[in-house]
């Protein structure tokens, strides 16, 4: 195997490299209230010369991953959580799975109507008012919550979130201590690095050894997560308690306090494209592991993209945040990528299976 720096290595799971990633301006949501402007750009990344040997080599025997959700106990949040699992049961038997046991970390102090369905621990949400309004502050801090209290059985651990949707069987991405991350392009340590000094001082090393990830998904070693989240959540504290980096990170944030905690801690990431797409930026789902729906999806019935205005055919899951979306929702125009309609598939088919789905 080459000798690939062990900051940047990025590979692939079928083959061939990837080398640019090109982006598209886009405005991403959070909430319905805020938006972030992203702006075009190119990212590079040093392909290496040669598949790693776990790659290249089946495996012969299993390192399973336990699979935790972080969730809070809304309605919006409840839905996706059982999409969430009910596709998780799905591929977790299935060959070439690595998948472990499950678990729901429900951040909200209080256990809810999903705790017989869904393998669930309670965790405290922070003190009122801590988060500042940003409730994501609450993901790292129930992370070390339940690191804390829980025995878990596998090695591994893979941090993810209500709105993936496993979309095959999930192998072990990770390789001993590199743990398993997603490339994300609008994290970007050395355009500002500046405020990034300010957590990740020169005497750490250059800003490079910040990989462009956030805290999920990965797949982590158990011993290695222990030792990174109780300085995640300060550094995702001190970030939004500083308003120039608030301001700048936004919804944001709490990925880079991910991304330099664990560089704080001398872990690097393995970068891997295909462990997630993200509709209706990422067209297909072949050999894509995770799909993630973040952005809303809106076309005309054409089939045309109307990013940011609603579309006449249109599914974003923040129209369901008192309800879960209707059963059999209607699928996607003609026209429109792979995967939007696999999506909608995906939700329909958990819709039709999960008893109760409208009442619950
Ligand atoms: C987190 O911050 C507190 C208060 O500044 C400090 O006492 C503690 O040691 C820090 N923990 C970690 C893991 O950085
Ligand atoms: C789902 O909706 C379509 C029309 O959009 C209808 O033809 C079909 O019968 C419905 N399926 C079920 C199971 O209700």
């Amino acid at each position: 195997m080459a000798q690939a720096s062990p900051l940047v290595i990025f590979f692939l799971v079928f083959g061939s490299f990837f080398a640019t990633y090109n982006l598209v301006t886009m405005i991403i949501h959070y909430g319905s209230t805020e938006s972030v402007a992203i702006d075009h750009g190119t990212l590079l990344f040093d392909p290496i010369t040669e598949m790693p040997t776990h790659v290249k080599n089946p495996k012969r025997s299993k390192t399973p991953f336990h699979v935790a959700l972080t969730a809070t106990g809304t309605t919006y949040s409840k839905w996706q959580c059982r999409i969430m699992y009910y596709w998780y049961k799905k591929q977790r038997n299935l060959p070439g799975s690595e998948m472990g046991g499950f678990t729901r970390i429900l951040h909200s102090g209080q256990p809810d109507n999903l705790m017989d369905e869904i393998p669930t621990i309670v965790v405290d949400p922070l003190p009122e008012g801590q988060d500042r309004g940003y409730v994501v502050l609450n993901r790292p801090w129930a992370f070390v919550q339940w690191l804390e209290k829980a025995t878990i059985e596998e090695e591994y651990v893979l941090m993810a979130e209500p709105d993936h949707i496993f979309l095959r069987p999930l192998p072990n991405l990770a390789h001993g201590g590199y743990p398993a991350a997603f490339p994300f392009f609008y994290i970007e340590p050395k355009k500002n690095e500046k405020i990034i000094r300010k957590f990740y001082p020169k005497k750490n090393g250059p800003v490079s050894n910040i990989d462009q990830i956030g805290n999920s998904p990965v797949i982590i070693k158990k011993d290695l997560i222990k030792k990174i989240a109780p300085t995640w959540m300060n550094v995702s504290m001190k970030m939004k308690y500083d308003s120039e980096t608030d301001d700048t990170f936004g919804w944001v944030l709490e990925m880079y306090a991910y991304a330099v905690a664990s560089a704080l801690h001398g872990v690097s990431h393995i970068l891997w494209k295909d462990f997630m797409l993200q509709p209706p930026w990422d067209l297909e789902t072949t050999n894509k592991y995770i799909l993630h729906y973040t952005y809303g999806c809106d076309y005309t019935l054409k089939g045309e993209l109307t990013y940011g205005k609603i579309g006449e055919w249109r599914f974003d899951k923040r129209s369901y945040e008192q309800r879960p979306p209707p059963r059999n929702l209607s699928l996607p125009p003609p026209g429109v990528p792979e995967s939007v309609v696999t999506l909608v598939k995906m939700v329909n088919e958990a819709s039709a299976n999960l008893p109760n789905w409208d009442t619950l």
